[in-house]
């Protein structure tokens, strides 16, 4: 596991967003799967302004969202949908078949569930995902506990998440259950970057770094990536001891 420490949240989110238009540079056809939240929003942002200044071609890219909350409609401005068309898809003018987002008012989970894992399978496996972290050492809503070769699946969301979760929301919002692409998913991708900023994720980040490979920390998978990095700024790095990271980048 490669890791790599930026000074400011800016910083961080530029040397991703330059890997995700360098991939797509050389990979037109690029098949990339994204975190929504606030973690990767600038990078986000910064990517899909740098398409429109250099007129990246992205008619080819195919992009996928790691996961919803189940129950809250696409309309909603916090549910993932509503992120990704409104920062990524609309701006880039991505076309409906270029796009893999669940269906979170499906009435029939295991289907939908099966549909994205055929949609990355006939797409030819994930190139790059890009990910965060929760505060209780989530990935997308594979929460503590999850079995580590699930494919795309439903979980319970813990308390943590219910609560934290409210910060994307207007008003306070129902959640229970999360529909998310599965940690066997992540294991499979060529390319896995988890990134995170701020003092809040100091704790967990140590976490990560000082505990073993453990179900019940799911960020530690990412220990197990033959081509995975932790991207972190200063802040999010700031427990960690000099010869858990190589400050270099
Ligand atoms: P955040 O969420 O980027 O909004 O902090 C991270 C996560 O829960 O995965």
């Amino acid at each position: 596991m490669n890791v790599k420490v930026f000074t400011d949240y800016e910083e961080l989110s530029e040397a991703v967003a330059t890997i995700v238009v360098d991939l797509i540079k050389r990979t037109p056809n690029a098949v990339i799967c994204f975190a929504s939240g606030h973690t990767p929003l600038l990078a986000c942002q910064l990517f899909v302004a740098k398409i429109l200044r250099e007129k990246i071609d992205v008619s080819a890219i195919r992009f996928f969202s790691l996961d919803e909350w189940v129950g809250v409609p696409p309309e909603n401005q916090g549910s993932c949908h509503h992120f990704f068309y409104d920062v990524i898809f609309n701006p880039l003018g991505l076309t409906k078949n270029q796009v893999y987002v669940f269906d979170a008012l499906t009435n029939n989970e295991a289907d939908e569930c099966k549909k994205m894992d055929e949609a990355i399978a006939a797409a030819g496996g994930l190139d790059l995902m890009v990910v965060g972290i929760g505060m209780n050492g989530h990935i997308g809503f594979n929460e503590p506990g999850v079995a580590f070769d699930n494919y795309s699946h439903v979980m319970a969301l813990d308390k943590s998440t219910i609560e934290g979760g409210q910060k994307y929301f207007e008003t306070n919002t129902i959640l229970s259950k999360g529909i998310t692409i599965g940690l066997q998913h992540l294991i499979e991708t060529k390319q896995v970057i988890m990134i995170a900023n701020g003092d809040k994720k100091a704790e967990i980040i140590k976490r990560t770094f000082d505990e073993t490979v453990n179900e019940q920390l799911p960020a530690t998978i990412m220990k197990t990536h033959k081509n995975g990095t932790i991207m972190l700024d200063k802040a999010a790095a700031s427990l960690l001891s000099a010869n858990q990271f190589d400050a270099s980048h």
